[in-house]
């Protein structure tokens, strides 16, 4: 297992990551650092954890998370490469940047260091993301060792590397397309009188609990739907105007659109 675990940007994704890690390290020490300190600071005192610099966890840690954002990622890894190439132990890079593939992480820090890239979503800040992740130079204990550090964080599957810009499309992206979906449904309880706090909520545990039902059972979407729909019933009704604004068309090209900008982000 990583001794010591370390976070270089703990903005939205770093700091969901390191909430699970510091639940999943089994006493293995949790390091944060972040371009303004403060915020490193505050989620350290939240988690029980340290605060630090950038320097640190570089020269420190055997697992490194980075966090920044992918058009940021070049002027890190310049600023810690002089540190990581000193080093004489082994360590292990974990990149979360859209896009960016291994080797492009291997190429700005400046050597081939073992490189695990992942793609999380914001769920894993409260234990239901989704994870994927595939390694390159990264021994096979190692990888067994991120799946189970980051196991709190919700579901963690290795894929291969080309399936990561599509992984990010759908699940990276997704809860953004979700809470559209749930905002929508609410405004229309809303527009059917229903007061806004309890259209929220509903909207939040129906989505949950459909998600729910179709990963317990194991039921196909499409099965999921027409149990609902009873003949000559409300809810046909309301599937006929969905896909009647192309509804489907709309969640379907709206994965791909994210694909493309992901692959488009990758190519600088
Ligand atoms: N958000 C998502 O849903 C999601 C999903 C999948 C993957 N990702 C990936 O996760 C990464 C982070 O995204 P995010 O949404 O978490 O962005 P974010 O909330 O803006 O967080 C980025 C953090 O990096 C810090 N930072 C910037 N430059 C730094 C540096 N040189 N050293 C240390 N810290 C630095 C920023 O500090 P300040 O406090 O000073 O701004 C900020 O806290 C991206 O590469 C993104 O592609 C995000």
């Amino acid at each position: 297992m990583f001794q010591s675990i370390g976070f270089l940007g703990t903005g939205q994704m770093g700091g969901a990551l390191a909430r699970a890690a510091v639940k999943g390290a089994q006493g293995a020490r949790v390091l944060l650092a972040n371009r303004t300190p403060a915020k490193a600071q505050a989620l350290a005192d939240q988690l029980g954890c340290q605060a630090t610099d950038n320097q640190t966890v570089a020269a420190q840690c055997q697992l490194i998370f980075l966090g920044v954002k992918p058009q940021m990622m070049e002027g890190l890894l310049k600023s810690i490469a002089p540190v990581l190439a000193g080093r004489k132990d082994r360590f292990v890079l974990a990149s979360m940047a859209a896009g960016l593939t291994a080797r492009r992480i291997q190429e700005l820090a400046g050597a081939d260091y073992p490189v695990i890239r992942l793609m999380p979503n914001t769920p894993a800040e409260v234990g239901a993301g989704v994870i994927q992740f595939c390694g390159v130079d990264v021994e096979p204990g190692e990888l067994k060792d991120f799946q189970t550090l980051l196991a709190p964080a919700g579901l963690v599957d290795q894929v291969d590397e080309g399936l990561i810009d599509a992984a990010c499309a759908l699940s990276g992206c997704g809860p953004a397309f979700c809470a559209l979906l749930a905002e929508a449904l609410a405004d229309g309880a809303v527009a059917c009188g229903l007061p806004r706090d309890k259209a929220r909520r509903y909207a939040a545990q129906t989505m949950e609990g459909t998600a729910k039902l179709m990963r317990q059972t194991g039921a196909h979407p499409g099965a999921v739907k027409d149990a609902v729909c009873s003949p000559g019933g409300s809810t046909i009704q309301g599937v006929r105007v969905l896909e009647a604004n192309g509804f489907r068309a709309a969640a379907i090209d709206a994965v791909i659109a994210a694909f493309e900008k992901t692959q488009a982000l990758g190519k600088g």
